[in-house]
């Protein structure tokens, strides 16, 4: 059994996945309510509380697989890409407990944990196919060939499509975390009101920062008052240019096998426009350990004690 901990942002996480992939226990703990009065994650609150929960996380994540410590193969950790201060947290927790126990430790790469998602029962996915990540952090489009990793074909140039949302929700005044409340609300609007542009970027890339710019005048130009009354609209509008956008782009793979995975794989929109595609359940598209635990099992583990020079890494 691996045991997953994951730090890297405003979520944190602990899960025990068996080496078959099946979730025996899951557990988030998400900052959200913390962060929200400043309209984002504030790094440095993040790291203060995950200190606080990481314990009290991992005994849920044992309690609720009816497991202990003696359980566990092998500890699997998110060191990076994230906030540096917050993957620290995992990293040094897992970092002791797998050497208070003598186990190996597996130093995951997050966006290769999003990938692993889709590895877990009863999913199970199998490569090759061509994988749109789309998180708060990161849009990209890979191509997967094995569970052991993948290769970038396309990358954002400015936002993530994850960014978008949150910063499209911060102008229409929704608060934080800003997909779930534009998600909820563009069901109440019309999608063809407004014509937000869809970046024509060369290439597989992606571009988002136009379309937050278009907004934020669309915002501004309302008569004084009108906001309350155009917000289901510019909603249902605003995701309907970012759902295109991601569309479009995998489209222009044309690959046969399709999977979408990442917060914003969470999208009703997104996922009604890709009936086709292989989807990562609901609970593992947002941040989470089980995905962490998954990517362990097809990462090189470190033995003990070779990890204690482990270091997390803001970048990918
Ligand atoms: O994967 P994730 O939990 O964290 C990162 O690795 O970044 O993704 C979080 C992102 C946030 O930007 C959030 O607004 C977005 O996923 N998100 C959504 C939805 N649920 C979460 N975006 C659109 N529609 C949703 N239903
Ligand atoms: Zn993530």
């Amino acid at each position: 059994m691996i045991l997953g901990i994951e730090t890297s942002c405003d979520e944190t996480a602990a899960a025990l996945v068996t080496d078959d992939g099946e979730i025996r226990s899951s557990v988030v703990a998400s900052q959200a309510e913390l962060h929200a009065r400043f309209g984002g994650v504030v790094p440095e609150i993040a790291s203060r509380r995950h200190l606080e929960l990481v314990v009290p996380v991992l005994r849920e994540a044992l309690g609720e697989a009816g497991a202990t410590l003696d359980d566990v193969d092998a500890v699997a950790v998110t060191a990076q890409p994230g906030l540096i201060g917050a993957l620290l947290v995992g990293v040094s927790a897992a970092k002791a407990l797998a050497w208070a126990r003598r186990l190996p430790l597996i130093a995951v790469n997050h966006l290769h944990g999003h990938v692993a998602s889709l590895y877990l029962k009863p999913l199970d996915l199998e490569p090759p196919f061509t994988c749109l990540l789309a998180s708060g952090g990161h849009t990209m489009l890979l191509d997967v060939q094995d569970r052991a990793g993948y290769r970038v074909l396309g990358t954002t140039l400015d936002d993530a499509a994850g960014e978008a949302f949150d910063k499209g929700a911060r102008l229409l005044g929704l608060g934080y975390p800003g997909g779930k409340a534009i998600d909820d609300l563009a069901r109440h609007g019309d999608p063809n009101a407004y014509d937000f542009p869809v970046a024509r970027v060369p290439g597989l890339d992606f571009s988002f920062s136009g379309l937050k710019t278009s907004l934020l005048y669309r915002v501004r130009d309302l008569p004084a008052g009108e906001l309350e009354a155009r917000r289901a609209d510019l909603a249902a509008s605003y995701q309907r240019a970012i759902v295109r956008a991601l569309v479009r782009r995998i489209e222009a793979v044309g690959a046969e096998r399709i999977a979408v995975v990442g917060g914003v794989a969470a999208n009703s929109e997104l996922r009604a426009a890709l009936p086709e595609a292989a989807l990562a359940p609901l609970a593992l598209c947002t941040d989470n350990a089980a995905m962490i635990a998954s990517a362990g099992r097809y990462t090189e583990p470190s033995a003990y004690p070779d990890y204690l020079s482990l270091d997390a890494r803001a970048t990918a």
